[in-house]
Formats: C-alpha cells, structure tokens, sequence
C-alpha cells in the first residue's frame, strides 16, 4: 500500500486533479490518497471541490484577500511541510503552474518525496509571459519525478531541458477527463440568471480574463474592444464570470458596467460553466483552460495573449492569438461575428488535448512506478 499525497489550491488544478483522485481512489488496496487543499482560492475552490464532491483530508485555509506572492509562497510552504512530516507520503502529485503547484512540489522535495507531475512540459520560453506561471512550472519540472505530459509537444519541450525521456508520458491533458464527467445533454443550470439569458435565445460571447500580466492597460484595452462589441451587436448576450481578483473585478466593472447585453456575473461552478460553454457562439479569454476546453466543443476561440503555452489549437485553427490591441480584438471578432465562412474555418470540432482518458494513464504510471504492474502505457494520439 502507498500513500498518495494530492496538492491543490485553486480553480484550475482542482479541476485538472480531480479525474486524477477519482481514478486513484478506485485502487483502494494498492494506494491511500490523502487530499491537501491549500485554498490558495477559496471560494472558487469550493465550487470544484462541490462540482467533484471532494471533501479535503486537509484544508490550510491559506488564501487571505489581495496576497502578494511571497506571502502565499511563505504561508504555504510552511503549512504543507507540517502535514508532508506527518503524513509522510510516498508521493506527492500536483498539477500546472500555481504558486500552489510549485510550492508543494519544493515542500515534497525539502522532505525528499517524490512528486509527480500532471500537465507537465508547457513552456512559452518567456520568463514573464505568463507571469508567474512560466517559472512556477520549470521549477516544478526540475523538482518532478514523474512528469505527466498533456502533449507530444510538451514532451518534447521537456526533453531538450535534459529531462529523462523514461520519466516522461504524453497522458492527454484531464482537463478533457474533467469535462466529460461535467458536461450532460440536459443540463439545468444552478444559477437561474443563466436560465433566463439562455432563454432568450440569443447567441452568447462568453468571456474570462484574469492574467497578471494583462492587468491595467491590456485588460482595458480588452474590455473597451468588449464594450464595442456589445454596442454593435445588441442582439448577442456577453456572458462575463468575472475572477474573484480585487485587481481584476474592479477593472472590468469600471469598464463593462450598465451594459444591457454584457452579464457580469461572479465565477460560475464548474459544471454550470462548461455547460454554459458547449451553448456559446465564441470565446473571448485569457485562460488556460478555457483554451483547451473550448476546442472539444469546436468553438472559436480569442485568446487574449501575445503568447501562448497551448500552441496545438493554434495550428489546428480553433484558436486565435489576438493579443490586448483594443482595435485588433474588436476588428477579428466583428469579422467572426458577422462573417459565416470565417466562422466556419474556426469552428471544427478538433481535440488536440485529451481523450478522456490522461487520468486513467496517469494512474496506471504511478502503479508501474511502485511496481504494482507492468502495463504498457498507450500514450495519447490526438485524432484529427
Ligand atoms: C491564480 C494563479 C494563476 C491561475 C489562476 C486561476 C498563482 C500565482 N496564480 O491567480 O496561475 O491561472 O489562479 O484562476 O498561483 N480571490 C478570492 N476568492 C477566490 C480566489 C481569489 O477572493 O476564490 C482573490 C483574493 O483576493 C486573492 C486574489 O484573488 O488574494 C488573488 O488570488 P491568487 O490565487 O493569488 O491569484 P489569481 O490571480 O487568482
Ligand atoms: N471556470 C469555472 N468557472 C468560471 C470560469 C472558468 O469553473 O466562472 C473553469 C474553466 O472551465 C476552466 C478553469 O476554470 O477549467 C480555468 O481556470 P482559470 O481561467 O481561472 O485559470 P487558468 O486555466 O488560466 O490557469
């Protein structure tokens, strides 16, 4: 038997670890998962924990309002080696590029347990784009055991950074896993404004933003191409979770407020956002996930960045860079928005991030890993 320790904190690797603890907890003889959450997030953590019905062995309670990163970075470090010194796993999992991902893998390796990587290998190879995620991540790799890559891409990017192949598994990314265990036909939506937008039958622009490196002038920049949009079009509903961020929620409000078309509204669950999702017309972000998530459903795309981590759905033609220019926003959605054909070209179906099986993979590899099998692992093809 070994014990397992499953690091997380906020939205995003919550989401992405989830499918990863359903699959281990089904092993009950071979492992023991211990779940440490250090609500890095709170409340947008507590919408996935419900989503997944994952109850914490361990909540650190960490988030305080506005944290600077070294205070997150000092708190949490602190906190998670006075359970890893309980514990005492065997190893220690995290997911991405969050303060949260790169302290528990450094809190592992301080107490010399191995950590396991999920979503390892994506790089845009600019130290400040995205900020702080890009270091967090190649910290994180240097410290990984296992080294879980959503992508041959990823792979490889690993790779020409020394990385043992033999320690590196192109998994699919579980961000695909997630949404099939969430996504259903008939779904009824927990917030009843949903409900009402959705009834009226109008095509919807869903929208995120959150990036460090976009706060202040490129988010604004965003928003007002947002506002032209909205003016232009008063026949589509703009759907806006707005992130918890005090920096982010503030800017978008002063911009996007009394617009009878543009719904701000808080951090949807997760279940109630990719449902809302597979219903829109186009996305306009600047996540992540979101950048993966939207091309399952075969749904254009904008990201708002200048680089991107996730260059699959780029070559594919589901996603567009278009970066913060106000007027280069507004210019190619009008296009999408107003032109079928362009539409067309962006809208297939193609997944180039997972088939919904990276957990059970991953979970198979940490079962060789400890010697419980010998399976060989089919790594993840995308299929065109
Ligand atoms: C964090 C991650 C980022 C990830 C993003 C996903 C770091 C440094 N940043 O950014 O990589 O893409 O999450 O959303 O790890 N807040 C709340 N309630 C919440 C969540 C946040 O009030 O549930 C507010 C708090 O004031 C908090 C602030 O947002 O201090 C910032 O949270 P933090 O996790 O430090 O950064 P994010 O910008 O959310
Ligand atoms: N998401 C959510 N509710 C929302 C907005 C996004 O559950 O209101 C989910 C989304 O489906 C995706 C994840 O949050 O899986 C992305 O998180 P975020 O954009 O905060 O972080 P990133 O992926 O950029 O690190």
């Amino acid at each position: 038997m070994k014990k397992i320790a499953v690091i997380f904190g906020t939205r995003p690797d919550t989401i992405k670890l989830a499918p990863v603890i359903i699959e281990l907890k089904k092993l009950k003889k071979q492992f023991q998962v211990i779940t440490i959450a250090t609500a890095q997030h709170r409340q947008m953590l507590d919408q996935v924990l419900n989503v997944f019905n994952i109850r914490p062995n361990y909540d650190l309670d960490i988030m305080q309002p506005n944290q600077s990163l070294a205070m997150l970075t000092k708190n949490t470090v602190e906190a998670l080696d006075l359970i890893l010194e309980k514990e005492k796993p065997d190893m220690v999992l995290v997911q991405g590029d969050t303060t949260t991902t790169f302290v528990g893998s450094l809190a592992a390796f301080y107490r010399q347990i191995p950590v396991g990587h999920v979503e390892a290998g994506l790089r845009t190879n600019d130290k400040l784009n995205p900020f702080p995620e890009e270091i967090n991540r190649r910290l994180t790799s240097t410290i990984a055991e296992l080294h879980f890559a959503p992508t041959e891409t990823a792979k490889n990017a690993l790779k020409k950074e020394n990385i043992s192949g033999k320690n590196i598994f192109v998994t699919g990314n579980t961000v695909i896993d997630a949404l099939e265990i969430a996504v259903k036909k008939d779904y009824s939506f927990s917030v009843t404004a949903l409900e009402e937008i959705l009834s009226q039958k109008k095509k919807i622009v869903l929208l995120t933003m959150h990036r460090r490196e976009n706060w202040g002038e490129p988010m604004r920049g965003a928003c007002k191409a947002v506002k032209k949009l909205a003016q232009l079009y008063p026949n589509i509903n703009f759907v806006f979770p707005v992130h918890l961020n005090p920096v982010v929620k503030d800017l978008v409000h002063e911009n996007l407020e009394n617009l009878t078309n543009v719904f701000l509204i808080a951090p949807l669950d997760y279940s109630d956002f990719v449902n809302l999702m597979s219903k829109s017309y186009l996305i306009i972000t600047d996540s992540g996930g979101v950048q993966e998530e939207g091309p399952h459903f075969g749904i254009p795309i904008l990201v708002l960045r200048t680089v991107t981590e996730r260059p699959e759905a780029v070559k594919y033609g589901t996603v567009k860079l278009v970066g913060l220019d106000e007027n280069k926003i507004f210019s190619i959605a009008k296009k999408l928005l107003s032109n079928k054909r362009d539409y067309k070209k962006m809208a297939s179906a193609v997944n180039p991030y997972g088939d919904g099986l990276a957990a059970v993979r991953t979970v198979q590899i940490i079962q060789n890993y400890f010697g419980f099998s010998k399976q060989k692992i089919k790594e993840f093809v995308p299929h065109k």
